[in-house]
């Protein structure tokens, strides 16, 4: 089954606790922390203070999702503040394989990210390596942007790719993730989805989970 892995980038930071303790009673399976470093990205967010924070209030697994230029000088930051994943964009590694074996070895779970104009053959050599594949079906840098459709092409590619090689990669997809484009998500492949308008700007935190979910 798909899992829902809310992000926080779209719920109310001044009562993030709250926010977080209502999604996991809501049944979320993950919970996606935006890290923004206003150069990778045209913004900025949070950085491990906020993630040690949420990790002392939440049982959910945080699956952190840096967008960040140089991203392994702060990988131990982010392990200590209590990830459970790291991912870090192709984009924005000179060493893949070294930043990727980095995390490994911080025993979290490895995730490489793609921009929507970078091709998945990118990841040929590394695919073997990653736990996770996050395919952004939006131009990282904010929240509540429009899902871009050739992701779902890209989406069943890869899984293709992952199939026919025997690997066990999950593949999530983030950026304008809704209940509409969720079912062809799942079809395509997607294991994990990640969302922020489509739950926390939604009136019933449930509700918007079991319509991502199906
Ligand atoms: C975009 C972030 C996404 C964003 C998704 O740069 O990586 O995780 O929060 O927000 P929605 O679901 O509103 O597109
Ligand atoms: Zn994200």
């Amino acid at each position: 089954m798909v899992q829902i892995a809310p992000s926080i980038l779209a719920a109310d930071f001044a009562r993030l606790a709250e926010e977080v303790a209502r999604v996991e009673a809501a049944g979320a399976d993950l919970l996606h922390v935006d890290v923004m470093d206003g150069h990778f990205v045209p913004n900025l967010t949070i950085g491990p203070p906020v993630v040690k924070a949420l990790a002392a209030v939440t049982r959910l697994p945080l699956d952190v999702h840096l967008m960040l230029e140089e991203p392994e000088r702060l990988l131990p930051a982010f392990v200590e503040a209590g990830s459970a994943g790291l991912t870090v964009h192709v984009e924005a590694c000179r060493h893949l394989h070294r930043t990727v074996q980095a995390i490994k070895a911080a025993g979290v779970r490895a995730g490489v990210a793609l921009n929507p104009a970078t091709p998945i053959w990118l990841l040929q050599e590394i695919l073997p390596e990653l736990d996770l594949v996050l395919v952004m079906s939006v131009n990282p840098g904010f929240g509540g942007q429009r899902f871009i459709p050739s992701t779902l092409a890209k989406i069943r590619a890869l899984k293709q790719e992952i199939a026919a090689r025997g690997l066990s990669v999950a593949i999530a997809v983030d950026g304008g993730v809704n209940a509409t484009n969720a079912p062809q998500l799942r079809e395509a492949g997607a294991d994990i989805l990640v969302a922020g308008t489509a739950v926390f700007a939604q009136p019933d935190y449930a509700q918007a989970i079991r319509a991502l979910r199906g």
